[in-house]
């Protein structure tokens, strides 16, 4: 039995001012300490019956290893943000796991070989043969907001898109009948029509610009003896990582090429749940006109907190969810209604719901994680975007 799952520590952000980069260092014998995302199937879970193909797959390096994973959890929303405090703070050993693309900047950390490839994937009923983009023409595709095959099929004629900010929201709209097909983060994808649909879609790997990415163990900067004994690990255990992927439903087989419209190559950024989403893709979407983003933040903080910092804290944070400045087009998401919602009584709800979250409905219980500050600093943001 492995310590996993018992060990669940939520570093809280302010508590732990980010450390300088760490000398060149040895792990403390016996225990391999793993950085992961607390909540992230199928990638990573702290708690409940599976864990995740990044936590069992920690476990079996550090077994090799002769050693016992040990788990700092911390949400991985904000990549950078994760990694400067538990990584880069010397509270862990090893990150599970970041793009092993060079593109990728990751200051202070070095990567290990890459040991997955992940993709986007067309979800589809089984009899529908696609072999290409022209295939999906004519049919109701859910995409994910701003992903790369939003962008392609939105600046193709002929394509009709529904967009989500969840790959569960997309599945199920696929599975309600309200789209023909997906095309969705492909571990994702596989893992929920594994779990929830019984199989039910055929999910298909695509390639192309964009579409796709490898994702690599980060260490420490100059630790070169860990990173050497985590590589061979991965080598060594190369048959048990393509039976996790298959465990966890990703999906295999040769991919579908989509072709893309636009020139310059994208390639993947971040390691969710919902794939590739940072600010080059960010940046991307608000130039094709997808996101609308409010033009300025007036000064109307009614908290005292600071709305500039509330704004930036939530677009790194909150805004694969409520898109950037809160203008989701899901209506239940979008920030910007608060205050017709619920008229004086908005800022309260806001900051009830921040803190505890509504489960049920997707959204996180962000208490012990965000600082009162941190709240405040939301609270003085989302006043400047009421309508
Ligand atoms: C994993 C996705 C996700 C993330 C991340 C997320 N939210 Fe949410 N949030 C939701 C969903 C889904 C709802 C709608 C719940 C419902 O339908 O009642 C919601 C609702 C809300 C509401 C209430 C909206 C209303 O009109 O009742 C507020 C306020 C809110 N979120 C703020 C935040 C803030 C601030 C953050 C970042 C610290 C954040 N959320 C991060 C998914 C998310």
């Amino acid at each position: 039995m492995t310590t996993r799952g018992k060990i669940r520590q939520y570093l809280i952000g302010a508590a732990c001012a980010a450390g300088a980069l760490m000398a060149p260092e040895a792990h403390a014998a016996g225990v391999l300490r793993v950085c992961a995302d607390p909540d992230n199937l199928p990638f990573s879970k702290a708690d409940g019956p599976e864990h995740g193909l990044y936590v069992e797959l920690a476990n079996m390096v550090a077994r090799r290893m002769g050693d016992t994973a040990q788990y700092v959890w911390w949400l991985s929303f904000s990549e950078k943000k994760a990694l400067r405090n538990t990584l880069l703070n010397d509270k862990c050993d090893a990150y599970f796991a970041l793009p092993a693309d060079p593109e990728y900047k990751a200051p202070g950390v070095q990567r290990t070989q890459a040991f997955l490839d992940m993709s986007y994937a067309i979800v589809a009923p089984a009899e529908d043969k696609i072999n290409g983009l022209a295939d999906l023409r004519g049919k109701r595709v859910a995409v994910l907001s701003g992903s790369a095959p939003h962008i392609l099929l939105a600046s193709q004629k002929g394509y009709t898109t529904s967009s989500f900010v969840l790959n569960e929201d997309a599945m199920n709209a696929l599975d309600k009948g309200e789209v023909d097909a997906a095309i969705l983060w492909g571990p994702s994808a596989g893992y929920e029509n594994l779990t929830r649909f019984h199989s039910r879609w055929r999910v298909t790997p695509v390639s192309g610009e964009g579409m796709s990415g490898r994702m690599a163990v980060a260490v420490r900067w100059g630790n070169d003896a860990l990173a050497a004994d985590i590589n061979q690990a991965l080598i060594d255990l190369r048959p048990d990582i393509v039976a996790l992927a298959d465990k966890y439903g990703f999906p295999r087989g040769k991919p579908v090429r989509l072709a893309s419209a636009s020139d310059g190559s994208r390639s993947m950024h971040g390691s969710g749940a919902n794939g590739p989403a940072d600010s080059l893709v960010q940046a991307r979407v608000v130039r094709a006109g997808f996101i609308k983003t409010a033009d300025t933040t007036q000064p109307a903080a009614a908290t005292g907190g600071d709305a500039k910092a509330g704004r930036e804290f939530f677009n790194s944070t909150c805004a694969h969810c409520h898109s950037t400045d809160g203008a989701s087009p899901i209506s239940a998401r979008d920030l910007r209604r608060l205050k017709s919602r619920y008229k004086d009584q908005w800022p309260e709800t806001a900051e009830t719901t921040i803190k505890n979250g509504r489960p049920d409905a997707g959204m996180p219980t962000w208490a012990g994680i965000l600082s009162q500050k941190d709240i405040d600093d939301i609270v003085s943001f989302l006043t400047t975007i009421q309508k």
